[in-house]
């Protein structure tokens, strides 16, 4: 079975890789998911300057889902402009991701990252984790004029990780923005930010940072997922390339992302909690579920999900 997708003109050699955040912090991660079945080595989103991230404990994993609120824990930038070029010995694609507290911020990452060659960019645009930061995809005037001087200073692929949207105007007036910037894929979608998640027998938080609150994952999260990849593949027409992240836990999921109109997926909690196993786990449940469907290719059944 043919697994491999393309996104934005760069061929990946299967569709299942790592989102920005798990497993994906220092090098020697990187390193592992070079090795690994990953379709891409996606970073951890970078700041300025490095980062320890927020306090401890700041991941929980449950069996629903998980919470986290890491806080943007990296090497800063210009580690990883050292060390995507060392990437490129393992022959796949790489997704470096560009944070930052400023659209200055995300000027200065971009316009260095871009020069080591990453083969396409990810903005994200949705951390809900930095005590007193806003997620900025909440706020579609900033987030255009942020993504139209990224896009000036970049010239490989400019994708957006969006923060889930629970609106269609919402989502309607972010497509509006995409249009106007020369965005060429979306990863939908980010955490499900601010839940809590609560102990009882302990009678408090399941983690520190933020009086408990965080940004929600896993399989609880799947059907917003799909909801934003669904509304996302509608309003473009099924044009710009969807990277669909929230709920890959095994095959079944990651068709549902594709029948909403992904052309790939990334898996995070299950990435967290299972390591590096999961990718060859995911490749072989989704080939054995295509071929009994009679699909030659995931992007095959991409986008027809039936409606009644
Ligand atoms: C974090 O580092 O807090 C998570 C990053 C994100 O959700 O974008």
């Amino acid at each position: 079975m043919d697994l491999s997708t393309t996104i934005a003109g760069v061929r990946f050699p299967s569709c299942f890789m790592n989102a920005a955040g798990a497993r994906c912090v220092t090098g020697d991660e990187l390193d592992a998911l070079g090795r690994s079945r990953s379709a891409a080595i996606v970073t951890k989103s970078m700041t300025l300057a490095p980062r320890d991230g927020n306090p401890e404990p700041r991941y929980y994993g449950f069996p629903a889902g998980s919470i986290n609120s890491m806080g943007l824990p990296n090497l800063g930038y210009l580690a990883y402009a050292r060390i995507i070029p060392e990437l490129r010995k393992f022959g796949k694609p790489i997704i470096a991701s560009v944070a930052g507290f400023s659209e200055e911020d995300f000027v200065i990452i971009a316009k260095v990252i871009n020069e080591s060659r990453p083969d396409l960019i990810e903005v994200n645009l949705s951390c809900p984790n930095i005590p007193g930061e806003p997620q900025i995809g909440y706020d579609p005037d900033v987030s255009a004029r942020l993504l139209k001087r990224v896009r000036n200073v970049v010239s490989v692929p400019m994708g957006v990780k969006l923060p889930p949207y629970f609106d269609p105007a919402h989502q309607e007036r972010m497509a509006q923005v995409l249009e106007g910037v020369g965005v060429q894929f979306l990863s939908l979608i980010n955490s499900v930010g601010n839940g809590l998640v609560v102990n009882p027998d302990e009678e408090r938080v399941a983690i520190k940072p933020k009086g408990g609150f965080g940004g929600l994952g896993g399989p609880l999260i799947k059907p917003v997922a799909l909801a934003n990849v669904r509304a996302f593949w509608k309003l473009f027409g099924g044009r710009l390339p969807i990277i669909g992240v929230g709920g890959v836990v095994n095959g079944t999921d990651a068709f549902e992302h594709f029948l909403c109109g992904a052309s790939a997926v990334q898996v995070g909690t299950a990435l967290v909690e299972e390591g590096l196993g999961v990718f060859e786990r995911l490749e072989n449940e989704l080939a054995m579920l295509l071929a009994r469907k009679g699909y030659a290719s995931p992007l095959a059944c991409r986008g027809n999900l039936k409606e009644l």
